[in-house]
């Protein structure tokens, strides 16, 4: 049976639906039936997964059915990515009643959301997020944009969804490092809200979950829960949504200090996340324990643990004062109250900033 979670905003109420071959089966009539349909896929998606899904799609008798393919990367990610999206829709007259179905990983959702923002001042969108990072986070909650002149996501918008279908089926064509880059705001959504999820994934991950359906779909229903709950309560990122950044304050430092070691985003919020629970350790917050349990589970999911031998303090201390989620050059830091609950900490100093990178 399919997964259901209502999410609630102020400016709309809409389903996160999440089972196995959803593309193949979910009736998509209330949305489609007699509407024009752009399904916009990230080019390395399986063809078999647009088939299956255009099949299941002509079932409800959309007027019009067409689907593109976009080239997925950082660099593409931009206003000259958008433009043959937005080339198809006017060419073919798409109206105000059209829906963008987004068929690919966190970037694929991030551009179509905007596409589907900014077309004609807004339309029907549904993201289908194919990495187990857009399942968990990306899709869920909102946020769209696209970079510009080299600053990750500062052209945006907040637009919900129509719906969101989380199939399981697609992350069959992943490989282990981008489970990995899922598994890691997995474990932040266990560590900041929901404790016995943390329990569960110590006894999954060990078992691979990624190779059992059932506890797979409960994980990223438990986990999307949390980010769809937060973000309900918090549509524009003014109170708790901060939590969710729980390991990013050091997770983007890494990322850009470290840029040249190939350090993903995932791996770079790994790392943080292990620094970030050092951190409430030190204000004793945890056990020695509890972060003994924290740093096993993300090494087993495949992340890093421990910093790379020619780390550079100060070009990561640069990194972090340049980051735009440091308010009034205070160090402000997610840090865990206890294993399942965080909170935001202003009282950092540069010492024990320091000290939380001995791990
Ligand atoms: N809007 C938000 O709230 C939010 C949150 C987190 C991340 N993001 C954004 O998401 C992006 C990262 O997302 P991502 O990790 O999914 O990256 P991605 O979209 O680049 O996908 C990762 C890789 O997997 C490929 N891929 C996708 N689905 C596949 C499938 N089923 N089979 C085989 N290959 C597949 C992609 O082509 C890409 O090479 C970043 O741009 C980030 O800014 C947005």
């Amino acid at each position: 049976m399919n997964k259901s979670i209502q999410v609630k905003t102020a400016s709309s109420n809409y389903e996160l639906v999440i089972n196995q071959a959803l593309i193949k089966n979910y009736n998509f009539k209330w949305l489609v039936e007699g509407k024009q349909i752009l399904v916009i896929k990230d080019s390395n998606v399986p063809k078999e997964f647009l088939g299956d899904l255009k099949t299941n799609l002509s079932r409800s008798n959309p007027s019009k059915l067409i689907s593109i393919e976009i080239k997925t990367n950082e660099r593409n990610k931009s206003l000259e990515g958008l433009q043959p999206i937005f080339e198809v829709l006017n060419e073919e007259k798409f109206n105000r009643d059209c829906v963008l179905i987004s068929l690919g990983g966190g970037i694929t959702t991030d551009m179509v959301g905007f596409a589907a923002a900014t077309y004609l001042r807004g339309v029907n969108l549904i993201q289908i997020p194919s990495t187990l990072l857009a399942q968990v986070d990306a899709a869920v909650g909102g946020k769209t944009g696209i970079n510009f002149q080299g600053a990750k996501n500062n052209i945006g918008a907040f637009y919900q969804p129509n719906l969101v279908l989380i199939d399981i089926d697609l992350l069959s064509s992943l490989g282990e490092a981008e489970i990995a880059e899922g598994m890691a705001e997995i474990i932040k959504h266990s560590l900041i809200a929901n404790k016995s999820l943390f329990e569960e994934l110590e006894k999954k991950i060990v078992n691979k979950i990624a190779s059992d359906k059932e506890s797979l779909i409960q994980i990223i229903y438990e986990s999307s829960l949390i980010k769809s709950s937060i973000v309900s309560n918090d549509e524009k990122e003014l109170g708790d949504r901060a939590l969710l950044n729980f390991g990013h304050t050091y997770g983007h430092a890494f990322e850009s200090a470290m840029a040249l070691e190939g350090f993903s985003h995932g791996q770079a919020v790994g790392l943080g996340m292990v620094c970030a629970s050092h951190l409430s350790l030190l204000k004793g917050k945890i056990s020695k324990n509890e972060f003994d349990r924290i740093k096993q589970v993300i090494k087993l999911a495949g992340l890093p643990t421990k910093l790379p031998k020619n780390f550079n303090y100060s070009d990561f201390r640069e990194a972090m004062s340049r980051d735009k989620k440091i308010l009034s050059n205070k160090l402000r830091f997610i840090v865990l109250n206890s294993v399942g609950r965080a909170e935001i900490s202003n009282e950092i100093d540069e010492n024990l900033l320091k000290e939380s990178l001995k791990i």
